[in-house]
């Protein structure tokens, strides 16, 4: 009796020769977390629909900060929640708003030790919830909303900040931004755009993190789901534009354009595992349904795997602790 010549399972054998011929690999200094700060609290709020994960004071946010640094993660992006709001999101531009005192204290505290990233972007500010400022007839104004990414882009590097993720979806952004940056001798100042952005349910438990005000939906200006082509397309315009890294956003559901894009661009391609991603297995770990760190490193190791160069995600400070051991 003869049996296959050929047996892929040989390499499968014992864990030490797994490891050797793994071709994915996940590393703390590709991993980027995300952090809320609240203006006005003393005590951390946790957010229910994302379990273990904060609304920061300005305090803790720097305990936070000092432990993903010295867990060697690549960086954390920062998103501010303000005590108030209004139609133009003033608390953005303001070097006193929330989000810029949090990048001074952060920068202060962590130096160059771990990358400072502010999300640029006004609708945790403003009152209607939206990503940019409005016109007389309440659609979102895409070149008023530029003047005012690049107000936001000053004063986050003037605050300290290592790079900006504009995240507003609107056309033209990073061009605008990176004038303003340049035209304020900010030229080492970053842009890791999200580029590829879709109008996705599983951005729900953010909207809770960041307190939303948003009734309606951001389908004028995030992408329609099924649309692969201009996802290409977004990335090669923030590209020519001048990004320093892209992202695709969510990675779960979008991991074939995460690929696409990784094939058509010359820059580091960034990935967002998105709040309804992280809810949606916490809940069924919490249910005893899955092996939750399992659960987690292959969820990772599936977004690198897809061309993701780097992962914001909000277990990168678990998952370096679990990749350490
Ligand atoms: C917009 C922004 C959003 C997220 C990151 N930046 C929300 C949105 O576009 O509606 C979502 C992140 C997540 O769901 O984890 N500032």
């Amino acid at each position: 009796m003869t049996g296959p010549v050929i047996r892929p399972r040989r390499l499968r054998t014992t864990a030490a020769l797994r490891r050797m011929v793994a071709e994915t690999s996940v590393e703390a200094r590709q991993l980027v977390l995300p952090l809320f700060v609240r203006e006005g609290i003393d005590e951390p709020v946790p957010i229910s629909s994302m379990p273990g994960v904060v609304q920061h004071s300005r305090s803790s946010l720097l305990a936070a900060v000092g432990e993903a640094a010295e867990l060697g993660l690549g960086g954390v992006i920062l998103f501010g929640v303000p005590e108030t709001k209004d139609a133009v999101g003033s608390g953005a531009v303001d070097p006193a708003g929330i989000l810029n005192v949090a990048i001074t204290d952060v920068v202060a505290e962590v130096g160059d030790a771990i990358t400072v990233i502010g999300d640029l972007c006004i609708d945790e500010f403003t009152d209607h919830g939206h990503c940019g400022v409005l016109t007389p007839d309440g659609r979102v104004d895409n070149d008023g909303t530029l003047e005012v990414y690049a107000e936001m882009a000053r004063a986050m590097a003037a605050a300290g900040a290592d790079m900006v993720a504009p995240s507003g979806m609107m056309d033209g952004q990073v061009a605008a931004i990176r004038g303003a940056l340049d035209g304020a001798a900010h030229t080492d100042v970053s842009i890791m755009a999200y580029s590829t952005k879709y109008a996705s349910a599983f951005y729900g438990p953010f909207r809770e993190a960041v307190d939303s005000s948003l009734t309606g939906d951001r389908r004028t200006y995030q992408q329609d789901g099924g649309n692969a082509v201009e996802g290409v397309r977004e990335a090669l315009l923030d590209v020519a534009q001048g990004a320093d890294l892209v992202m695709v956003k969510p990675a779960l559901a979008y991991l074939d354009v995460l690929r696409r894009v990784r094939d058509a661009v010359d820059v580091p391609v960034a990935a967002y595992n998105v709040s309804g991603e992280y809810a949606m297995l916490e809940a069924a770990a919490a249910q005893g349904w899955i092996d939750r760190e399992a659960a987690i490193l292959e969820t990772l190791t599936s977004i690198r795997r897809a061309g993701a160069d780097v992962v914001l995600t909000y277990w990168a400070a678990e998952a370096a602790r679990l990749l350490a051991r």
